[in-house]
């Protein structure tokens, strides 16, 4: 898989500050290409519910305490 940058560090928390979760939402339910980011990040909305995807932003967020 190429990637023409290296995947940010989501434990990063001076990071993670900068994405809001309506961001977060939107990259899981559609995807990457959907917010500029790499194509290869798939979109997860028509196999999870809304709920699911609250659910994981909560987890990422465990990463980096934000
Ligand atoms: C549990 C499933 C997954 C979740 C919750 C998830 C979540 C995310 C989130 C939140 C981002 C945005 C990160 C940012 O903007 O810094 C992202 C980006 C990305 N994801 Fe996923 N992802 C998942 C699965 C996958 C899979 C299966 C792939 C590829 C095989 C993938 C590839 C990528 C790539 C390449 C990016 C762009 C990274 C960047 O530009 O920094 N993801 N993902």
């Amino acid at each position: 898989m190429h990637m023409d940058e290296p995947p940010k560090d989501q434990s990063d928390p001076a990071y993670m500050k900068t994405l809001p979760d309506e961001y977060l939402y939107l990259v899981i339910c559609k995807g990457g290409a959907a917010v500029g980011k790499n194509f290869i990040m798939p979109k997860f909305g028509d196999v999870i519910s809304d709920q699911d995807i609250r659910d994981i932003i909560v987890w990422i967020r465990t990463f980096s305490g934000t």
